[in-house]
């Protein structure tokens, strides 16, 4: 039997077309980039997680020089909020990213690890959340569930 995964999200040219809460939830995300410390890649991630109790969890991406030891911006965020607040849900979270890595119109895409965690944190709040992607070039993307960035995720 042959079956498929279909994905849905909505796409802007750019984020100045947001809602205004939107566009604030952004501009937290882009501070909170300028706060990455990324001396190995040059490439710098901002992540911020909008709490159901107004609460904004700000992270970063975090390198090391024993690489693996680093860990991305959407994780920080993530585990901060499970840490520090873990009876509220998170109502959506907003990406950014800078550096030469990837071209600017790529469009930006949390990694495998950080969409497990995306999803097992859905799975934890009993509700799924916004997810806004911000490319280097101001082209978002909005995604409602992180099941649409990781069908089939493990063990859930
Ligand atoms: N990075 C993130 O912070 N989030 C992602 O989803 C992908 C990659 C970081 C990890 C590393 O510090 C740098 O970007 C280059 O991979």
């Amino acid at each position: 039997m042959k079956k498929s995964f279909s994905v849905e999200y909505n796409q802007f040219n750019h984020w100045n077309e947001l809602t205004k809460d939107d566009q604030s939830l952004v501009e937290s995300a882009i501070d909170a980039m300028s706060k990455a410390y990324a001396p190995y890649s040059k490439f710098s991630v901002g992540a911020v997680a909008i709490l159901s109790n107004g609460e904004l969890i700000k992270g970063s991406n975090q390198e090391n020089i024993a690489y693996p030891s680093g860990l991305c911006a959407e994780r920080v965020a993530l585990f901060y909020a499970g840490a520090n607040f873990p009876n509220e849900s998170i109502d959506t979270l907003c990406i950014v990213a800078k550096g030469d890595l990837v071209p600017e119109e790529t469009i930006l895409s949390p990694c495998g690890s950080c969409r497990q965690v995306m999803v097992e944190s859905e799975k934890r709040q009993n509700k799924s959340y916004r997810i806004i992607l911000v490319s280097q070039n101001g082209a978002t993307v909005i995604f409602n569930s992180a099941v649409e960035l990781l069908p089939l995720a493990f063990g859930v």
